[in-house]
């Protein structure tokens, strides 16, 4: 993670969080949409303040990339925050359904309130919120039926209140609560880096995925190797790697990253492979999941 990305936060943080703060207090139930592959990373630190005393709705996007497992552990954390939650996949035209039974249901305690008070087809008012490239866009999209949620990747929201009618009774806000992921640890940066929400040409794609392939020896040992269709033999008869200079701890992971220029045949010139290259390419399958179904954090690890 670059310095001048990190120092790039905070000067925008203040006018975001007092945009979010504006806009929130017009909302009844705020929608915190993270990505299922690391909800921690993609969730904003501030949410919990700027969402108090409001109906909340977490959605857990994109698990159509992420671990089918480690997704219904995070469901069950967010459930147990007490917010509603479900793990879903904006890309699926089918879960519009869904999310306004969701929203129905984590406001069902203010529907009751208004019954009791005799207020009658007072609107549920939602906004959608999250850092950027979670899928907000994608998710107003979905509900409002039209392009209408570019906003850019910008913190705040734009001024200019719009709502669209989602149903009876529900209206959304037409501009997403943009918010800011955190940077203050190095790994939250590298799973931001990971997915994607980091431009790529601010990082170090070698060391990327030098620590993504850490973390799949751990994780989800054997899928690296059986992608590629390489060996541990393989990666000991590398003679090759008796003349590269790096750290110890890093060398089983440069010997992948030439297993896999091998075997894709990335050649800086015969017979010596491009691992900067082989690098770029296990992150693009990564977020493309052709590597699987993979999360990059675990419920039960936090
Ligand atoms: P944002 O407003 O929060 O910044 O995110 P946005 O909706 O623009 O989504 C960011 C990217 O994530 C888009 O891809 C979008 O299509 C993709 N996306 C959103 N939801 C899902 C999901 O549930 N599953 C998957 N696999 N992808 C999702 P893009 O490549 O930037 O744009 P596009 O080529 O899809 O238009």
């Amino acid at each position: 993670m670059s310095q001048s990305q990190i120092q790039w936060f905070p000067g925008h943080m203040t006018k975001a969080l007092r945009m979010m703060q504006e806009n929130i207090s017009l909302v009844d139930l705020v929608v915190e949409i993270l990505d299922a592959r690391c909800p921690i990373s993609t969730r904003n630190p501030e949410i919990q303040k700027l969402a108090q005393n409001k109906s909340r709705l977490v959605l857990l996007n994109k698990a159509d990339l992420a671990d089918i497992n480690k997704n219904e552990e995070w469901e069950s954390v967010f459930k147990a925050e007490g917010a509603t939650c479900a793990v879903m996949s904006a890309k699926n035209p089918s879960c519009k359904k869904e999310i306004l039974a969701l929203i129905q249901e984590a406001c069902k305690e203010k529907i009751e309130r208004d019954k009791r008070k005799g207020i009658k087809n007072r609107p549920i008012r939602v906004m959608v919120t999250g850092i950027p490239n979670v899928g907000k866009s994608t998710v107003i999209n979905l509900l409002a039926g039209r392009a209408s949620a570019k906003t850019g990747n910008k913190p705040g929201v734009t001024k200019g209140k719009q709502w669209i009618k989602l149903s009876q009774n529900i209206e959304l806000l037409d501009t997403p609560g943009v918010l800011w992921p955190r940077f203050d640890d190095a790994l939250i940066g590298e799973h931001l880096a990971l997915i994607g929400s980091v431009n790529d040409t601010l990082l170090n794609m070698d060391e990327l995925a030098i620590s993504f392939l850490k973390q799949m020896d751990s994780d989800y040992p054997g899928v690296v190797e059986s992608r590629y269709g390489f060996t541990e033999e393989d990666l000991r008869s590398d003679v090759g790697m008796q003349e590269i200079l790096c750290i110890e701890e890093n060398k089983r992971y440069v010997a992948i990253l030439r297993q896999i220029a091998f075997k894709r045949n990335a050649l800086v010139k015969a017979g010596e492979p491009d691992v900067s290259k082989a690098a770029k390419l296990i992150i693009d399958d990564f977020r493309a999941a052709r590597l699987g179904k993979i999360s990059l954090e675990s419920a039960n690890k936090q």
